[in-house]
């Protein structure tokens, strides 16, 4: 097959930003996305509805004439009401919960996980509808932090049966298995973790544009990663997490954790999705599976790509993509 065309694709995990930057990377998503899952972690976080309108209207704003839907989310906090709850639902798709310090923007997020604590804000979410996105990372060793996350996922699961929990940006093989422990939990993946391995950050010359939380792991976790993606599973969706970082704030002593590749994204998926024999599954996984996850019917766009290799620019403006100045096989065909 030389061309594919995919029905709304969404990425269902994105960073967009604000301001200057906002306005540099909104169009790169439209381009190639329906819609997407808006990050609520900005400085300050998104926790009113006036922040969710006025964040909103600024996206659609720096979009211009594209046809792209932002999906908004609010940032979790455990002193939200139910009547708040109650008001918010309509203006959001999602509540993103961060533990604490674990990653960029995220000191205002839960810092303590206990169940009990929880409980409240958990059941009017269940009760309402909301699904919960979380950022599944402990503070302990880097590259086991998704790990120990393993038993908050579970006692969150097993204690709000109603509540839809998304396992954010997964990266392990255990994560990839709790999928089929309990049916609440669905994941998302980025296009980063399905290519590489912490050897292609670390094991060679560092490479900070590739440097993202969670890092990316072993082998046998990117494997796991890719058998579910490419098998079309129906609890997983794509969720670039794509995390624009300005290239001073990549290349110094304390690099930024993010890895920029909403503009290469489904052409990288393309390649990677026909490199393997599984194109069939691709229109799953970076569409249909999130519809049904989210009960979300998208906005009719139709995005052909062609086998014709694209030169991946060295920089967007300020900031440094994925795969910058290698060729991806695959390409969006510019109408
Ligand atoms: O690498 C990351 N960057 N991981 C996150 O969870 C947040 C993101 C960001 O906002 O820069
Ligand atoms: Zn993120």
């Amino acid at each position: 097959m030389n061309n594919i065309t995919i029905k709304s694709p969404l990425d269902m995990h994105l960073h967009l930003r604000d301001k200057e930057m906002l306005k540099i990377v909104a169009p790169l998503s439209a381009k190639s996305f329906s819609a997407g899952i808006i990050m609520p972690n900005l400085v300050p976080p998104i926790t009113t509805i006036e922040d969710i309108k006025n964040y909103k209207q600024r996206i659609i704003d720096s979009i211009k004439n594209e046809k792209f839907e932002p999906l908004m989310t609010l940032f979790f906090k455990n002193n939200y009401t139910y009547k708040f709850l109650e008001e918010v639902k309509e203006y959001i798709s999602a509540i993103k919960l961060y533990p604490s310090g674990v990653t960029t923007n995220s000191h205002e997020g839960v810092s303590n996980m206990n169940i009990e604590e929880l409980r409240e804000t958990f059941e009017a979410m269940s009760e309402l509808g909301i699904p919960l996105c979380v950022h599944g990372e402990t503070d302990g060793f880097v590259m086991d932090r998704e790990a120990e996350f393993v038993p908050i996922y579970e006692q969150f699961a097993k204690n709000f049966p109603n509540l839809k929990i998304i396992m954010e940006h997964i990266t392990t093989k255990n994560s990839v298995n709790l999928l089929n422990c309990y049916d609440n939990l669905y994941a998302t993946i980025t296009v980063q973790h399905l290519f590489i391995t912490l050897d292609d950050i670390a094991g060679g010359m560092l490479k900070p544009h590739l440097f993202c939380k969670p890092i990316a792991k072993r082998y046998e976790d990117r494997e796991a990663l890719l058998s579910v993606a490419l098998s079309g599973h129906h609890k997983v969706m794509f969720g670039s997490d794509s995390a624009p970082h300005p290239t001073d704030k990549k290349e110094c002593f304390g690099c930024a954790a993010g890895v920029f590749t909403a503009p290469i994204a489904l052409m990288a998926l393309t390649s990677l999705f026909d490199s393997n024999n599984a194109l069939e599954n691709l229109q799953a996984f970076v569409s249909d599976n999130a519809q049904k996850i989210y009960s979300y019917k998208p906005l009719d766009k139709r995005i052909e790509l062609t086998k014709k290799p694209f030169v991946v620019p060295l920089n967007y403006a300020n900031i440094v993509p994925m795969f910058a100045g290698e060729e991806l096989p695959w390409s969006i065909v510019t109408k």
